[in-house]
């Protein structure tokens, strides 16, 4: 496949405020002169912002990282995920044509891709909200035929139900990715075959990658907000913030806008919030990690079980909050049963429910929390402010579910 720069490109390119400060911080996770390392992540932000990776963006990643053009452009030429011509405005298809995907129905994919979209691949659609392309193997070859789309995969499809998936874009929504025929994941079509419990009543309705995928719901979201967000109908509102005390609600806030890294296409952007405090981190990692108070730190109120409270132990000095984000919300949870949030030191009934009000049901939506979330959850569970960090909800959740820090 010939990967080349588009022949008609823009002047020039420059991040967003908001992509710059999240570009900058990136490049702080390595090591003074090794910052050549954040050249995937700041590539894939810049062509988050503009929808594709033209030659200016290269070159302005390349100056921000000081190394030469050439080895920038090295880079965004080698990986199917740079788009390096305009795509659709809504979503771009990457059909797998690998041999296992070829011989499991490839052809027809892309045969509709010609006929629904336009005839040859990196053509936009007559009304630029779609585009195709065809990509090597995407290695879910035992989910044959598939394709990425924005940032998740569509598995066992079929012309019908690709074609369903391109009439649920159009409509602005986003349709559930994973195995499109009702397979759970890649068991056999008909069913396993030993470990048969697996199939038990119990199961969670999606696998893990789905239902990490409909938690954290950015699949084709363009950081900067320029395309109309897209509906996720798994999701619901988030409820209307709590009254603000007309002292709180006098002063100024700062830092209004989100923060730099923040993700999350469905949910809408929560009114002014409750509380003025002082800017949070731009990067919602920042209040999460070294610097926040652990489990076994807790100081102001807050017993987690199975541990006495320290009359003697200094109170944490308070932590900054991040401006507000709503985090993604259930409107049940999955086949009808929450996961036990109790398991998670200082996080009691009383708050579980509250949290089950809200939309919070399971263990790996409080994992996927940055900063933003947190304040946003914190600022609607009243008394318990300060209560996640302190007693660092995400870090349990991620370590009960097996995610990663
Ligand atoms: S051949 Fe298509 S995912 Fe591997």
């Amino acid at each position: 496949m010939l990967r080349r720069l588009h022949h008609d490109q823009p002047d020039s390119f420059a991040f967003t405020p908001a992509n710059r400060a999240w570009a900058e911080a990136q490049m702080k996770k390595y090591p003074e002169g090794r910052q050549a390392s954040a050249i995937i992540p700041l590539l894939w932000r810049a062509q988050e912002q503009e929808g594709w990776l033209s030659k200016p963006a290269i070159e302005h990643v390349a100056d921000m990282l000081g190394m030469p053009y050439i080895r920038a452009l090295e880079v965004a030429t080698f990986y199917f995920m740079f788009q390096l011509a305009p795509v659709g405005r809504v979503a771009h298809i990457q059909i797998c044509g690998t041999t296992p995907c070829m011989l499991r129905g490839a052809e027809d994919l892309v045969a509709l891709c010609q006929a629904r979209i336009a005839p040859e691949p990196h053509q936009l659609s007559a009304d630029g909200a779609l585009s195709w392309e065809e990509v090597e193997c995407l290695g879910a070859c035992a989910n044959a035929p598939m394709a990425q789309i924005g940032k998740d995969y569509y598995e066992d499809l079929s012309p019908e139900s690709l074609g369903r998936i391109l009439d649920a874009l159009l409509a602005r929504e986003v349709p559930v990715p994973g195995p499109q025929t009702g397979r759970f994941a890649s068991e056999p079509a008909g069913g396993p075959t030993t470990l048969t419990r697996w199939n038990d009543a119990g199961r969670q309705p999606h696998n893990a990658s789905v239902a990490l995928a409909l938690a954290i719901g950015d699949t084709v979201k363009r950081i900067d907000g320029t395309e109309v967000p897209l509906r996720t109908p798994w999701l619901r509102p988030p409820p209307a913030p709590a009254p603000v005390p007309p002292d709180e609600a006098a002063e100024p806030r700062p830092a209004a806008g989100h923060p730099a890294d923040e993700s999350g296409i469905m949910v809408q952007q929560a009114p002014a919030a409750s509380a003025a405090k002082p800017p949070g981190p731009s990067n919602p990692d920042e209040g999460l990690d070294s610097s926040a108070p652990t489990p076994e730190g807790p100081a102001t109120g807050v017993v987690p079980r199975g541990k006495a409270a320290g009359p003697t132990q200094p109170a944490p000095a308070a932590q900054p909050l991040a401006p507000e984000q709503p985090p993604p919300l259930l409107l049940e949870p999955h086949l009808g049963r929450g996961d036990d949030l109790t398991r998670i030191a200082g996080l009691d009934e009383t708050l579980a429910r509250a949290l089950n009000e809200l939309g919070i049901w399971h263990l790996d939506q409080i994992a996927a929390w940055g900063a933003g979330e947190i304040a946003w959850v914190e600022s609607r569970l009243g008394s318990a402010r300060g209560l996640i960090v302190r007693s660092d909800w995400v870090g349990q959740a991620r370590r009960l579910t097996g995610r990663p820090a």
